[in-house]
Parts: C-alpha cells; structure tokens; sequence
C-alpha cells in the first residue's frame, strides 16, 4: 500500500497531536495521552514512516501504567475530605485536559453547555446586576453519550479541577455516616474551588416514596438536598444519571438547568465518526456509510468500535483504514453484545 506524501495537511496534524500530547502529559491525563499517542503512530504511520510509528508503539507499550493516577489525586492525597469511620477518601481529584472540541453534542445539548460555560465566566459581570449565574446542572439522558464526558469538559474548559465524588467510599455502612460524609465532600468543594460531580447521583438522591427505601436512604436524601440548598462554595455542581424514574422529584428543582443527552441522530454519528478518521487514511470506507453501521449504537459503544477497527489497523501493518476493518470491528462487538445478552 502506498503511504501518503507528506503534506503542509499532514504536518500540522502531527502539530495538533504533539500539541495535545504535551497538554494530556502536564495535565497529566492519562486517558487523553495514550489517545493523542495512539492517533500520532496512526499518522506516522499513514506518512510512510513505518519505523518511527513502530518505535512509538514500542515505547507506548513499554512506558504503559498498570493504572492511571491523575496527579492531583497524589499531590493532594492527604488533603482531600475522608470518610472519618472508614478512612476512604471521599473524592478523586484531577485537571482534565479536556475541551468542547471533544466532544459531539446533539445542537440543544451543546447549546445549553456553551450557554452555562459563558454565565459562569461572566459571573462577576452578572453579579453587578444582581443576577446570578447558573451553578447546579443536572444531566441525564440513556447510557453512553457524554454525561460522564461532558462533566470533565466543562472542568476543562473553565480551567478548574474536578471532584468526583465517590459513592463507594460515601455510602456508609454506619448510621448517619453517609450524610456527615456527605458534609464533608461539600465543606471540601468550598474551600477549594472546583467543579463537583455527583455521577450516577440516583445512588444518593432516590425517590424517598420508594417503598423498599430503609429510613437512612430518606434521611440521605434529605441531607442532599439540604446541603444544595444551603451550599455557598463558588464552583459549579454537577450530578449526572441515566436513571431519571428513580430520582427523587425535589432532586429536579435544586438545579438551574436540566439537559438532556440523547442517543445521537445520524449528524451526530457522521460529525463523530469523521473527527475519529481525521487522521488515518481511509479505503473503501465512507463516513456515511461507517455511519450507517452505527446507526441505533450509543456514542460509547461507537468510540469502541472505532478504537479496535484502528487497533486491528496497526497491530497488521495497514496504512489505512478500510471497509473490512470498520466492519469487522462493528461484527465483533454485536457477537460480544448478543452472547452478554443471552448469558
Ligand atoms: N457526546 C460524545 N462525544 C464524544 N464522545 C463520546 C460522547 N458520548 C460518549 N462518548 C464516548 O463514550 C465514552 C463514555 O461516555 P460517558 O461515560 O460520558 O457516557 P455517559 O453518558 O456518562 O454514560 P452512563 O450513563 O453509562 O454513565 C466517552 O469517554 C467517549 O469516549
Ligand atoms: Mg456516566
């Protein structure tokens, strides 16, 4: 196969991904750094430099962590709130290197995220009117399509860390413990500016008319919602399920906007897929029709498919992506789906 001739095109995307690649490192985001790495051997690769591509994979591989440590969260370690009976902390803290080029939203998804991001950096211009800006947002929306995400890019885009909340650590097994836990994360978030993420918040905010809900759960709930209310820390909060039945009505109110991320249309799935095939040659694949492949999937389980058709690419040498690849890829994971299925 012939590789692509260098071109003023191709430098500036190996520019771009060297860019992003010494971001994800003093951020130290391991995720967005094996990505930019992966996506540079991709490209060096496409250029007909098959020896730096192989000796980029070579110190990928070797340089690889048995599992990612955000910086912040070693650095800051013995400061972060703790669970006082059981020890755990009670946040993981990090910088995420991550931006709304990121992403890809359905249009009133992104609207509204962009709309939140302007108030919040114009909170001083808003407050000299005696206008507050919105603090509290609340996403929801099926599984996979950016709630998780989408937290890390506003952190990201505003320059602020982000504390996640942990329910594992939160949750406690004594009486009580789980509302004076939950204290702590919020004492914490107002000493330390930052972006608080409650995910999968149907964990602490279910609905306290449930009829098998024990009386700690009400009392949890209770304690959430006062510890919105009555919160002054700067940062905006944000909580994120995929189980909107089960939260608890009064949850609703608490937050300034409420967005929704539906399964992408088919604009969402060809803007997604041409983003991920932006820099490796494709043949005999068309945007459309990987697309069309897609159509019905989530925008994880199509982030998936395109990792490991890329993958099946450079583990066998090809300087380009094609049709087989894509399809293959998107074969194994319905194989993978309808055995979880059936098993
Ligand atoms: N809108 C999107 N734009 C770009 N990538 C996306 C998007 N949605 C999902 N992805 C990809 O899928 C991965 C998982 O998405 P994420 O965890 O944000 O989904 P979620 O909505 O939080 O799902 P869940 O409800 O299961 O928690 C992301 O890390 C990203 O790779
Ligand atoms: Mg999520």
């Amino acid at each position: 196969m012939q590789p692509a001739a260098p071109t003023a095109y191709s430098h500036a995307v190996n520019a771009e991904l060297l860019k992003r690649l010494i971001r994800s490192h003093r951020r130290d985001d391991e995720e967005a750094f094996v990505d930019a790495a992966e996506q540079l051997i991709v490209a060096e690769r496409r250029q007909g430099h098959v020896r730096i591509a192989d000796d980029l994979a070579a110190a990928l591989r070797e340089t690889a962590r048995a599992s990612p440590k955000p910086r912040e969260q070693i650095a800051t370690v013995h400061e972060l709130p703790r669970s006082k009976t059981e020890g755990a902390s009670l946040l993981d803290t990090g910088t995420p290197a991550r931006g709304l080029d990121d992403v890809v939203l359905a249009p009133e998804t992104e609207a509204r995220i962009s709309r939140f991001l302007r108030e919040f950096a114009h909170r001083a211009r808003l407050a000299e009117h005696g206008l507050p800006p919105s603090r509290k947002l609340l996403f929801h929306g099926p599984p996979g399509n950016g709630k998780t995400l989408c937290a890390a890019v506003v952190a990201g885009e505003l320059g602020l860390p982000l504390h996640y909340v942990r329910f594992d650590s939160l949750i406690a097994s004594y009486l009580g413990e789980t509302s004076a836990n939950l204290r702590r994360v919020f004492d914490h978030a107002r000493q330390r500016p930052g972006v608080l993420f409650f995910d999968e918040v149907d964990a602490i905010a279910r609905s306290r008319s449930d009829r098998d809900d024990v009386g700690e759960l009400k009392r949890v709930v209770n304690s959430f919602l006062q510890l919105l209310d009555g919160d002054t820390s700067e940062g905006p909060i944000i909580a994120a399920t995929n189980h909107e039945s089960a939260l608890d009505d009064a949850i609703w109110r608490r937050f300034d906007d409420v967005i929704w991320f539906p399964m992408p249309d088919d604009a969402q799935l060809h803007e997604y897929l041409r983003r991920r095939f932006r820099s490796v040659r494709t043949l005999g694949l068309s945007v459309d029709a990987a697309a069309a492949q897609c159509r019905g999937l989530c925008l994880s389980d199509v982030a998936r498919i395109t990792t490991d058709a890329l993958k099946a690419m450079v583990l066998d040498g090809d300087t380009a992506l094609t049709g087989a690849l894509f399809e293959a890829a998107v074969t194994r994971f319905q194989n993978a789906r309808s055995r979880r299925r059936s098993g």
